[in-house]
């Protein structure tokens, strides 16, 4: 039985140990449907993976013969330097079992990120075309995993790195500032969700900036600058949940739309 990521959204997600926001796992549902309708292509996968809540997610949302990667030190926890998470290869690999289907392909290295060359991702699974950063929080972590997946990414792919805006995880935010004030760095931040910051080439930035504002337009809330870069937030205030903007939204994106503005066009001309 093929399972759909609207099922585990709705079944799995809730019951898998591990972190991430309900709007952020839809987000993310948003856009590999957006990678799957643009023709992106590649592997998709983790660094970090603990028992598989988003790492199942995006097995859940590859054409058949792409790989999805999963890193994790796992029951080697000594090398877990910052205590993030704990990940347990036995309950990874029975969430696995029970919400991918048995001929999709794993590629899963057992290893602290650190350890990892892009040439061993490559043998591995291919270029990435979206891969989510949770492993090490360190920032000498958070440096070598940004520059890793940035030098095997596909062309349009993306990345979500974790806790970039979270208080008890300040080197998180530290390793970004290291990696983007390299001139070298490959990677621009270009979203914001709940507890995620979203990175693509620079030259992709605009295509993602406005394809997920045209399908998640209900929950965007603004644009700010991060290291010179205009990034779109969406989901974390209770604002985009109100009545009004999901009228106005609703409205935006339905059919009625071209008859709402008849209407006011109408209404102006009779008012003349
Ligand atoms: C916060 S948890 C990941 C949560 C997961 N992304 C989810 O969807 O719930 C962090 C994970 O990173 C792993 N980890 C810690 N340091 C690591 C490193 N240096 N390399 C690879 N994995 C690491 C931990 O074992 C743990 O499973």
């Amino acid at each position: 039985m093929t399972i759909s990521r609207q099922t585990y959204l709705k079944r799995g997600y809730r019951r898998i140990g591990g972190w991430l926001f309900p709007y952020s796992a839809r987000f993310i549902d948003s856009l590999l449907d957006l990678q799957l309708e643009s023709g992106v292509q590649g592997a998709v996968g983790e660094i970090g993976v603990h028992h598989g809540k988003l790492f199942l997610l995006l097995a859940l949302g590859r054409r058949p013969g792409e790989s999805a990667f999963a890193i994790d030190v796992f029951d080697d926890q000594h090398l877990n330097l910052d205590r993030s998470g704990a990940g347990d290869r036995d309950i990874f690999l029975a969430n696995a079992r029970r919400w991918l289907e048995p001929a999709n392909r794993l590629d899963i290295l057992q290893r602290s990120s650190l350890d990892v060359r892009p040439d061993d991702l490559l043998r591995l699974c291919g270029p990435v075309r979206l891969a989510s950063i949770d492993g090490g929080h360190t920032e000498d972590c958070v440096l070598n995993d940004l520059a890793l997946i940035g030098a095997v990414l596909a062309p349009r792919g993306v990345v979500v790195l974790d806790d970039n805006f979270n208080e008890f995880w300040p080197d998180v935010s530290s390793g970004v500032a290291r990696y983007l004030f390299d001139p070298a760095a490959r990677l621009r931040p270009f979203a914001i969700t709940p507890n995620k910051t979203y990175f693509a080439a620079a030259e992709d930035a605009g295509f993602y900036r406005r394809a997920l504002r045209n399908r998640n337009g209900y929950y965007f809330e603004k644009t700010a600058r991060l290291f010179g870069n205009d990034v779109d937030i969406f989901g974390t205030q209770a604002y985009s949940f109100s009545l009004k903007k999901r009228v106005i939204e609703w409205v935006r994106h339905t059919p009625v739309a071209p008859y709402a503005r008849a209407l006011r066009a109408t209404v102006r001309r009779l008012a003349r």
